[in-house]
């Protein structure tokens, strides 16, 4: 990690120089806007748990310029999830810099124009690419010809000769990536509308499995100009089912976008326009008058904390190293680690399980802990120096190290589930005081439920029994499938799931209001 920091800064460094070599025309020419690596990480965040079934995954990024995505590549992936990987970039410079940079993580860059290379040794687990953004009339009159006879031939797609040079980019890549592999973009939004745009979505709708549209809202300047008008595009290499829900979001963060809208992909027309599909907001109305998870819970996605390898420490280390543990707050450890439907307490608040894990949970000054607590202090240094707060997360926090406030939620539920695995969902009770990391959906009782649970507890029971029962069909038809048989509930998704009230719970249930009565 620490490694990575510092090649990433030379990245930026020679990103630089070279960007500043060039005129904006030639920059314009070869479609030269590099990718921030804050960007890049959050794609490959949410690209991660996509990838979960394959052990090594191999890399390739054909417009590689000095390496943001590979650099993202190695920061977020770990280490032995590497497989072979591969960069392509037409222009000497770049190809140069990326290869002194990242040849010894393994990266291979050739120095080629990537529409006119026939194949790497190796198809991508993971594609992904920022192509160059050039409008037609910079492309010369052959390879426009030659580009859009090849997409007639190899994808039977009749391609507009007023294409940008990303939408050849985007089919000549088709056969680059490995069946079942995982291909993002980042291009621009004008695919959505336009007349030449009608080609990319033929190829989105018939040649692959489109996962996620994330369109930046332009009112909302996070990163360079250049950025504002994109759209990020996930989508695997198989033939989508006719059941293929595409997830449709907007806004300026794709990991908490404001807007979310899902469309079954047999539904969409490649003729129409799509952009304004991103303004229909929240999808999924209620048509029953069942009681939701929303009518008793208030949902919320388990904090984000920048970084868990340095955050998260097991009870072991923290004694090891000998850090007071009134700094620290329980948090529960990955859902594969927990067996039991029932997360017991101990008396100070932690959980039962064999191995406890706890979140660094501080927001004094650095001074001050220094003052109080010197082993904390060099532990929050040797962080910084690793690089850790300069991740995304970390530095819009203020002290960096600080976390999120959250209560313990009383249930929780691991909300990526997969169609093989008996149960795709599970909820828990949680005792304890734990707090939950983004790899679980907290459920917290609204207030009137909340009085209901203290004067009752023995509703707790009957209620983790009642989440449990909840179909999975219930369960999966609210949320969304991935390819593969991957399932997410988002927050809002896992609110509007119906849930059958158990039997000792009708006699405080109004029959007239239903559950208003509280
Ligand atoms: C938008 S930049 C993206 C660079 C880098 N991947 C990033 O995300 O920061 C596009 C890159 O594609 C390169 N490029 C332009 N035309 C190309 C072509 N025909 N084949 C390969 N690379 C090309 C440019 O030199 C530039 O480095």
């Amino acid at each position: 990690m620490n490694k990575f920091i510092e090649t990433e800064n030379e990245r930026k460094e020679g990103q630089f120089l070279i960007d500043k070599s060039r005129t904006k025309l030639y920059r314009n020419q070869l479609g030269q806007f590099a990718t921030p690596n804050e960007l890049a990480i959050e794609i490959l965040e949410e690209t991660k748990y996509l990838l979960n079934p394959v052990s090594k995954i191999n890399f390739l990024d054909p417009a590689i310029g000095s390496g943001s995505f590979f650099s993202a590549f190695l920061q977020v992936f770990e280490k032995d999830r590497i497989g072979e990987s591969f960069g392509v970039d037409i222009d000497r410079d770049f190809s140069t810099l990326a290869e002194n940079l990242w040849s010894n993580q393994g990266l291979k860059v050739i120095n080629a124009d990537f529409t006119k290379l026939n194949g790497i040794d190796a198809k991508a687990d993971l594609l992904i690419a920022n192509p160059p953004y050039v409008r037609h009339h910079h492309i010369n009159e052959i390879d426009k010809k030659t580009l859009v006879d090849n997409a007639q031939s190899s994808l039977n797609i009749k391609v507009s000769a007023l294409s940008g040079l990303y939408c050849h980019f985007l089919f000549h890549a088709h056969k680059f990536i490995k069946e079942n592999g995982i291909s993002v973009w980042l291009i621009p939004n004008e695919f959505l509308d336009v007349n030449y745009g009608v080609a990319v979505k033929q190829y989105l709708l018939n040649k692959v499995e489109v996962i996620r549209i994330h369109r930046f809202n332009p009112e909302i300047i996070k990163f360079s100009d250049a950025l504002v008008s994109s759209t990020v595009l996930w989508f695997r290499n198989t033939k989508a089912n006719l059941n293929n829900s595409i997830e449709f979001t907007f806004g300026d963060s794709i990991t908490n976008p404001q807007k979310r809208t899902s469309i079954m992909q047999s539904s969409l027309n490649p003729k129409e326009k799509w952009s304004s599909i991103f303004q229909s907001g929240d999808l999924k109305q209620r048509n029953s008058k069942n009681p939701c998870i929303k009518d008793l819970f208030t949902i919320r996605r388990g904090i984000a904390t920048g970084n868990n390898n340095f955050f998260i420490l097991n009870e072991n280390k923290i004694d090891h190293m000998q850090l007071p543990k009134i700094f620290f707050k329980p948090i529960l450890p990955s859902p594969k680690l927990i067996d039991n439907t029932i997360i017991e307490t101990d008396k100070d608040g932690n959980p039962c399980l064999t191995e406890r894990f706890f979140v660094l949970n501080c927001d004094m000054s650095f001074s001050e802990i220094e003052n109080k607590c010197h082993l904390l202090a060099d532990y929050i240094k040797n962080g910084e120096q690793a690089g850790v707060s300069t991740g995304y997360i970390c530095k819009n926090r203020n002290p960096w190290y600080s976390q999120e406030k959250r209560n313990a939620p009383l249930f929780v539920c691991n909300y990526i589930g997969r169609e093989n695995s008996t149960k795709a969902f599970r909820f828990l009770l949680n005792k304890s005081q734990a707090i939950i990391s983004n790899s679980y959906l907290g459920l917290y009782p609204k207030p009137f439920f909340y009085k209901l649970l203290e004067s009752e507890p023995s509703l707790l029971d009957e209620i983790l029994e009642m989440l449990n029962a909840t179909p999975t069909l219930e369960l999966i038809n609210k949320g969304r499938v991935y390819g593969g048989g991957m399932y997410k509930l988002e927050p809002k998704e896992l609110e509007n799931v119906e849930i059958k009230l158990p039997v000792g719970f009708q006699k405080y249930v109004n029959p007239v209001k239903q559950l208003t009565l509280f």
